[in-house]
């Protein structure tokens, strides 16, 4: 499976021009990369101008969103002030959304919410990264109750024709932003267990189309060992992903493996 790097910005940077040299930056940084499919999701504000860009991003890097109505508009808009929707998302060229991220769910995103998230961009003929993990690990527990009902409420009633274009990503909430990346052997474990999750739930020839992806302070120095070891798809990066240097190196990593 071609691996995924996505670039989450979360509320970053400041102003259009910084995003444009970011955003270049990684594009020059990575002009001769094949294998690995890189995703800028900024800040809506942000979207336009990176799309529109002179130097020719758009070719080397696809564009993310980091959120996404939830509601089904089938004319693209609506009487929702503040949202916007997936068909907008990818009228602008847009590809994928990530959902339920674990800021967003701290915000009082509900399962449902998500899920109706989910359905809106799959529906769009977009991607959607659904966010699942737990915040702490209680002993014993192998399999975090949460994840499983993050996960399976995240595509409850979707039906298997969309969620070939699901892809999952396994983020402890403790390793987010923590500067403490979970262990390889940990996240082998969880990508088998998820894995083992959808492939009950969706079957097998469904489930193995699903990417499963790694994030919580992955960065240039870790990133490899995660996919030699922890048997992932790819990664969603936070922090590691505002500086193009640290972004093209961590790519790099994982490019030629
Ligand atoms: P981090 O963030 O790489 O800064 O830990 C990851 C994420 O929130 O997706």
């Amino acid at each position: 499976m071609k691996k995924i790097i996505i670039a989450n910005w979360k509320m970053n940077p400041r102003s259009s021009k910084d995003a444009l040299r970011l955003a270049g930056g990684v594009a020059r940084g990575l002009k001769n990369i094949k294998g690995v499919d890189v995703v800028l999701a900024p800040p809506f504000v942000f979207l336009s101008a990176i799309r529109h860009t002179p130097y020719a991003v758009r070719s080397k890097v696809k564009l993310g969103a980091q959120d996404v109505f939830w509601e089904n508009l089938p004319a693209g808009g609506g009487a929702y002030t503040g949202e916007v929707s997936a068909l907008q998302l990818k009228a602008l060229g847009v590809r994928m959304v990530i959902v339920g991220h674990s800021e967003r769910r701290a915000m009082g995103e509900t399962s449902e919410v998500i899920r109706k998230k989910v359905l809106a961009a799959l529906s769009a003929g977009l991607k959607a990264v659904l966010c699942v993990g737990e915040a702490e690990r209680k002993s014993g527990e192998v399999f975090p109750k949460i994840v499983r009902d993050e996960l399976l409420g995240g595509i409850r009633k979707i039906k298997k024709s969309l969620l070939k274009n699901l892809i999952i990503a396994y983020e402890p909430v403790w390793a987010i932003g923590s500067g403490k990346a979970d262990t390889p052997k940990n996240v082998y474990e969880m990508a088998i267990l998820i894995r083992r999750e959808l492939y009950r739930a969706l079957g097998k020839r469904a489930a193995s189309k699903i990417p499963v992806l790694y994030g919580g302070s992955v960065d240039g120095k870790n990133a490899a060992e995660f996919v030699a070891k922890g048997a992932v798809d790819g990664f969603l990066v936070g922090g590691a992903s505002l500086s193009s240097g640290k972004f093209v190196r961590l790519v790099k990593a994982v490019a030629n493996l």
